[in-house]
């Protein structure tokens, strides 16, 4: 019954939050900050954006609690009662730099599992969802269950500079693959995966926020969710992560692990 009222409330609070970034974009009303380094950015439409969701959260339902990436959150390290796992923007650089390619990323998880899951794709027009146990959806469409016997070398591969100088094993791989696609923003590489428009994608360094939905939705279609090791992935643990469907998933780890 709380998952039927959680539902209904993050659908109508990703429209609004959707329809705001939207605004933002058409009235170019962004400040840009750096975070970490230059190109770790945030803008005032990231914040107001988590904003919305911790204010609707709060007023809500007390009781639960936010991992957000821009702070209005808690400080979390356990998936105790219901936590919201939210990205406001996922692909804040592409939001800046190409008004593209970026989503709001929410995750529902009651008692560490994941329960609910939402990746919104505002300007490409996809709104990704998922429910445990009941499937996954794009547009209210069904997506397929992933093959398991796909192959190494008919598959596109999703890995950026970085994390290939973290994980140099990974370089024949993209020699092996039909070859390699960069999204730039996490979420959208998961949901390759999930749709089949990929069949790998391995980052050195995601967050929270970066896969709580993305897992979800994944793995609610067959797709296989480790750290590169082939070890579990937990979502509160910052790490890499190897997201692929399952037949390329063992091949990789079988034929190319160091
Ligand atoms: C980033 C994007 C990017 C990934 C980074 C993330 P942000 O998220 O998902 O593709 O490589 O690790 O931090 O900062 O745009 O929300
Ligand atoms: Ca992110
Ligand atoms: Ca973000």
């Amino acid at each position: 019954m709380v998952l039927e009222k959680i539902d209904q409330l993050a659908r109508e609070w990703l429209e609004e939050a959707g329809n705001r970034i939207f605004m933002a974009l058409e009235q170019s009303n962004i400040e840009v900050e750096a975070k970490s380094d230059r190109n770790d950015l945030v803008t005032n439409v990231d914040k107001a954006t988590e904003h919305y969701f911790a204010e609707k959260i709060a007023a809500h339902f007390p009781e639960h609690r936010l991992l957000g990436e821009e702070g209005y959150g808690e400080e979390i390290t356990s998936l105790e009662g219901v936590v919201w796992v939210l990205d406001p923007i996922d692909g804040t650089v592409n939001f800046v730099e190409q008004k593209r390619n970026f989503a709001i990323s929410l995750g529902i998880y009651q008692e560490g599992v994941g329960e609910l899951a939402y990746i919104y794709d505002i300007i490409g027009g996809e709104f990704y969802f998922a429910k445990r146990g009941e499937g996954a959806f794009v547009n209210d469409v069904a997506i397929p269950k992933l093959a398991k016997d796909n192959k190494l070398e008919d598959s596109l591969v999703i890995i950026n500079t970085a994390s290939v100088r973290k994980f140099p094993h990974m370089l024949p791989v993209i020699q092996a693959a039909r070859g390699l696609r960069l999204y730039g923003a996490a979420t959208l590489e998961y949901m390759a995966v999930a749709t089949g428009r990929a069949d790998a994608y391995v980052s050195a360094n995601l967050s929270p926020w970066d896969i709580g939905a993305g897992k979800i939705i994944a793995e609610e279609v067959g797709a296989i969710v480790t750290r590169v090791d082939g070890s579990e992935m937990v979502i509160t643990e910052k790490g890499d992560s190897f997201v692929a469907s399952p037949g390329v998933h063992a091949e990789i780890l079988r034929d190319y692990s160091r």
